[in-house]
């Protein structure tokens, strides 16, 4: 009998989606939820013990130096991921860091550079890009079933009501539409499309400084174009539609957690392709590090490092025609 060892990962963060992050791990044999970090004893102390895991610090610094975790998973809001991130590879561990991968490129740049310098994996959260459905997507795109494709509409919105002290609103957390679901949407066009040329948009910022909704599109060589709607105070359907010279495929609501699309194509029937999600979806992320760290690859395919570059560029670019900039940014782009 093979004894396989546990990839043994580090939890930076107690927050909402940390939470289901281990929930996601629990439901992978390889992984073992070994180590959590916390800027608080109580916190550290409560989360630990309601899901068993065996060790618990109340300072960041202590969980990326202990030598027993192979990963962490930073989960901190978003102007903290990249000195987090940064905490962590210099202490020589493996990083999955939660999206946006950082608020500008040049933070993303530093951080992906010490990673590389240090031979270390490293990867964006972008947990959208390794459900089962999106493999199928970028399949059957790349295989022609709709044509070239040459235009993409994607939105990510939901209804919240304003709340100034919460990460969404504050600009000091990096709050807004296009940080916390634009990433999505920039992230998806990127993946279909691949990097755009350019882009126009408008936002209205909000009460507190913040982009509430925008509406963008990005040009892509040959004038292929995505149109992206995006917003923190306004439901929009979350769906995606992918249009090609020979028809269309559309991924259902909410797309960023996909299980099926339909094809539709002129003259013949609409085809629907599920793909069902296992277990809340987040095991998919952290399996595809697991299977980079087994194979000694310091950074995924499915979401390459320069790819995660190239969409912060892209952000930076969008709400630097909105003057948007965050607390402590010396230049957004
Ligand atoms: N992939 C997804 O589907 C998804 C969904 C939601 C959010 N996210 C991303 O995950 C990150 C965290 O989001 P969340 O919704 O989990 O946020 P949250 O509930 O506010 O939790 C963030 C955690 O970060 C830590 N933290 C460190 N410095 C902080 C500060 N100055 N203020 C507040 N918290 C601080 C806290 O943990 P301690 O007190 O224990 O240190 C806190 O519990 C964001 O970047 C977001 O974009 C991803």
């Amino acid at each position: 009998m093979t004894i396989v060892k546990k990839v043994r990962w580090g939890i930076l963060g107690t927050g909402a989606i940390a939470k289901q992050f281990v929930d996601g791990l629990n439901a992978l044999p390889e992984a073992e939820v070994f180590a959590v970090g916390s800027r608080s004893e109580a916190s550290a102390a409560q989360f630990s013990d309601e899901r068993g895991i065996p060790r618990r610090y109340s300072d960041y610094e202590e969980l990326a130096a202990d030598p027993d975790v192979d990963v962490v998973y930073v989960a901190t809001p978003h102007p903290f991921h990249a000195p987090n991130a940064e905490l962590c590879l210099r202490a020589g561990k493996a990083v999955l860091c939660e999206k946006p991968f950082t608020v500008n490129a040049a933070e993303a740049e530093r951080v992906v550079g010490l990673a590389r310098e240090k031979g270390l994996f490293l990867m964006e959260g972008m947990w959208t890009r390794f459900f089962p459905l999106m493999e199928k997507v970028r399949r059957l795109v790349s295989e022609g079933a709709i044509g070239e494709v040459r235009m993409l509409n994607v939105d990510f919105g939901f209804r919240t009501e304003l709340d100034p002290a919460s990460r969404l609103f504050d600009p000091r957390l990096g709050g807004g539409a296009l940080l916390d679901v634009g990433v999505y949407c920039v992230s998806l066009a990127s993946m279909v499309l691949g990097r755009p040329s350019g882009s126009v948009g408008l936002s209205h910022l909000g009460q507190t400084g913040v982009d509430e909704q925008a509406s963008v599109i990005l040009e892509h060589e040959g004038g292929r174009l995505a149109n992206l709607s995006i917003g923190i105070r306004t439901a929009t359907p979350q769906e995606v539609t992918i249009m090609g010279t020979d028809g269309f495929l559309r991924i259902h609501s909410p797309w960023w957690r996909p299980a099926s699309m339909t094809i539709s194509r002129p003259e013949k029937e609409s085809e629907t392709v599920e793909a069902p999600v296992s277990g809340n979806g987040f095991n998919y992320e952290a399996a595809e590090v697991m299977r980079c760290l087994e194979n000694g690859e310091t950074e995924s395919a499915i979401m390459p490092l320069d790819e995660t570059l190239s969409v912060m560029r892209t952000m930076d670019g969008i709400r630097a025609a909105w003057g948007l900039r965050y607390p402590g940014e010396e230049v957004a782009s």
